[in-house]
């Protein structure tokens, strides 16, 4: 074995200090403060990366719930919190200095329903024009090889009333709302960057995502609370639509899996939880949960609803190695027990 000298000018690799070989790897979650950025989040540190989160708090809805999201990410003395808006923060600096690899992009305004309208000017903001700045800064860095993965968080919607079930990534996008024309201009901008500029991306297209944390503007949400509250629960449409139901911590391993992603060319992939279930079967399922008789009152179709959804996801088991792990049951129990807690809260 050579010897280390005091004298050696330029150490080898072999040499480099240990500080150097073990420093945990840093990554960037954007959104941390959201749904999957949270959960992400605590699952990178407990992988042993260093992670910045970065969130904006935008009020698509309450600060406090996002606030209890981040309550154990702030807590880990490898975390360290931002909060910025994308499109405003020195982003440049930001990557450099924390010597960012990983970029996990979450952020974004999520939600169909409320893209109709006035509403769309957040949509093109937090989808669209935040992403295209982060994908700038990122490609105009002093070294540009420095990011070793740009994980985006696309979505099924992208997919609109697809003409297959289950459907693959080849299937020709039509999103039916606002909302899913952003973030199929997001994976646009990503792919772009991409291929202009040697950008190793994976875009990950998540189907329906539930568990403790979830928006509360989300389905099972809404249901869960109307039945903890003894509330009549809403339904939009006949019920018989179907969904791909992804639980949250399988979204999380998609992720990381991604990491694997060979960087030859931006990569596209289907994340879905192996289950599909019609919002009649979700609410059958959560009464016996609940152990009561859900009242429901049906109203017409609300506009941008696709009618199924249904994931293909042997790319994703093929490539990455991904395979959901969570059953609809035991996720559905999950979250109705968070949600119960969350409703004990003084
Ligand atoms: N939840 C799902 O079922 C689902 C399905 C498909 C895709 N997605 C995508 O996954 C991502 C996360 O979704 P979620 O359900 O956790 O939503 P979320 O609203 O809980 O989290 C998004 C977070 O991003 C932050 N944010 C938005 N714009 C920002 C900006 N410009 N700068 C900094 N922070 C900003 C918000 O404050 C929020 O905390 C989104 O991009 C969404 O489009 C979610």
């Amino acid at each position: 074995m050579p010897q280390e000298t005091a004298s050696s000018e330029q150490p080898s690799a072999a040499f480099a200090p240990l500080e150097t070989i073990f420093a945990p790897p840093v990554a960037l979650v954007t959104g941390v403060a959201g749904f999957i950025g949270s959960h992400l989040a605590e699952r990178l540190l407990s992988e042993n990366f260093h992670v910045v989160g970065l969130d904006c708090f935008t009020n698509f809805y309450a600060r406090g719930l996002k606030e209890n999201n981040l309550r154990a990410c702030r807590a880990h003395p490898r975390f360290t919190f931002v909060e910025g808006d994308l499109r405003k923060v020195d982003l440049r600096a930001l990557v450099t200095q924390h010597n960012i690899r990983y970029i996990f992009h979450q952020a974004g305004q999520a939600g169909v329903r409320p893209s109709w309208g006035s509403d769309f000017l957040p949509y093109v903001e937090h989808n669209i024009l935040a992403t295209q700045v982060l994908l700038e800064t990122l490609v105009n860095l002093p070294d540009r090889a420095q990011i070793k993965k740009f994980v985006f968080a696309g979505s099924s919607s992208v997919y609109g009333d697809a003409e297959k079930f289950p459907t693959s990534e080849d299937a020709l996008p039509r999103p039916l709302s606002p909302y899913g024309v952003t973030k199929l201009a997001a994976e646009h901008l990503c792919f772009l960057y991409a291929k202009q500029f040697d950008l190793p991306v994976v875009a990950l297209r998540y189907f329906s995502v539930y568990g403790p944390r979830q928006r509360p503007d989300m389905w099972f949400n809404l249901f869960i609370d109307a039945l903890l509250r003894g509330k009549t629960i809403r339904v939009f449409g006949d019920g018989e639509q179907t969904r791909e139901l992804t639980f949250v911590s399988d979204i999380v391993n998609a992720n990381l899996l991604a990491l694997r992603a060979p960087d030859d060319t931006p990569r596209l992939y289907n994340i879905g939880g192996g289950a599909r279930s019609s919002v009649n079967g979700i609410l059958e399922l959560l009464g016996t949960i609940a152990n009561t008789s859900p009242h429901l009152e049906y109203h017409p179709r609300a506009a941008g609803d696709h009618r199924h959804g249904a994931a293909d996801i042997t790319r994703a088991q093929r490539e990455l190695g991904y395979t959901p792990r969570v059953e609809l049951r035991e996720g559905l129990r999950q979250q109705f027990e968070w949600q119960a807690s969350m409703l004990n809260q003084p």
